[in-house]
């Protein structure tokens, strides 16, 4: 989407699930293509189990025992496949910072909030421990928490869920990463701490790079610059916000965006039918939900451009669509 170099490129990025006892591995993530650019934030939306969550691990080497990733993934041209648990380790928290979906499983509730600062300081950057203090600090105070001279000694159980996820985020930022990945970072809050965390991921993002997931569309619309749709382990559309918020081309964009609560306007529909679980199956995933599958469904369809959007759909752009009423004809 933009014309700097990117700061993330993935490439056919599977993720499988070891088979038990000599089965074949199950697939979960499939084949998902993105990059990200300076100054990107790239929305990943998606329902409970579409496959947001293990990409993101992938990307960071994280994933859990049992699951492997394939593909390529590279963070400013530097191929991050492929290089063993050492190699990733000293770049995540340098060159990419994470914040997990769980913030009260990413904090060690014995260490105090700055230690896990300073100790990701001196890791990574030629300070002593009175600088990696500091930089702590000033790290808490960029990101909004008040009082940071004595939060950073307090333990995670004395800040509020929303100081708490100031924290994480001030943990993934402290060494000033080029990318930063936020995996459902605001879903625990309330709406008046959602926005001002929200404001705080995009404002001063500069030339770095943000991939932040999310249930939330009105978080999407505010925040994000691109968005990427992802149903049952595959990116189904990926574009600009504007062009996929305003005339969303995947019959399953279409609903999931039908499906959201608003003020004004019709009231929500549901998404018919049960949402995705297990290995990602051959042919459109979507097909049992979907009012315009047909035979052809069957097949896995590829993502194809539309203008500045990707969408894999058989039927965007064609009369079928267009006859039940499609935006993508
Ligand atoms: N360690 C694991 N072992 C087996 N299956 C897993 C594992 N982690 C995830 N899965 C399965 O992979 C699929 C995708 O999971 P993932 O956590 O990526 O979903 P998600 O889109 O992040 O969902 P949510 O919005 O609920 O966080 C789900 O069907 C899930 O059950
Ligand atoms: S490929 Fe077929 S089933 Fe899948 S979203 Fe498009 S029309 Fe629906
Ligand atoms: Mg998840």
């Amino acid at each position: 989407m933009s014309a700097a170099p990117p700061v993330l490129e993935v490439e056919d990025l599977c993720v499988e699930l070891d088979g038990r006892d000599g089965a074949a591995p199950r697939r979960l993530v499939d084949r998902v293509s993105f990059t990200v650019g300076p100054g990107e934030v790239l929305g990943v939306v998606g329902e409970s189990g579409s496959g947001k969550s293990l990409t993101m691990l992938a990307i960071a080497g994280l994933l859990p025992p049992g699951v492997r990733a394939s593909g390529r993934v590279r963070l400013a041209g530097r191929t991050l496949d492929g290089l063993d648990d050492a190699a990733l380790a000293a770049l995540r928290g340098r060159e990419f910072g994470f914040v997990f979906q769980d913030p009260f499983a990413s904090l060690n509730p014995v260490r105090r909030v700055g230690s896990l600062l300073v100790e990701s300081v001196l890791r990574h950057r030629a300070l002593d421990r009175t600088a990696a203090r500091v930089r702590a600090i000033e790290s808490l105070r960029a990101v909004g928490l008040p009082d940071p001279e004595q939060r950073v000694d307090h333990y995670p159980h004395q800040l509020s869920g929303g100081q708490r996820q100031r924290a994480l985020i001030a943990l993934a930022l402290v060494n000033g990463p080029r990318l930063l990945i936020a995996d459902e970072p605001t879903t625990a809050l309330d709406p008046t701490v959602r926005l001002a965390i929200l404001d705080l991921l995009v404002a001063g993002a500069g030339e770095r790079g943000t991939v932040l997931v999310t249930h939330d569309f009105g978080v999407a619309e505010r925040a994000c610059t691109t968005i990427a749709v992802m149903y049952h382990g595959r990116l189904v559309e990926h574009g600009p916000a504007s062009a996929v918020l305003a005339a969303p081309r995947h019959p399953y964009t279409r609903a999931l965006l039908d499906a959201v609560p608003r003020f004004h306007g019709p009231p929500p529909a549901a998404i018919a039918g049960t949402p995705p679980s297990g290995p990602v199956p051959d042919g459109c995933a979507f097909r049992a939900r979907c009012a315009r599958a047909d035979a052809a469904c069957a097949a896995t369809p590829e993502p194809v451009a539309h203008g500045a959007v990707r969408v894999a759909c058989h039927h965007v752009g064609t009369s079928q669509m267009a006859a039940a009423g499609g935006q993508g004809a």
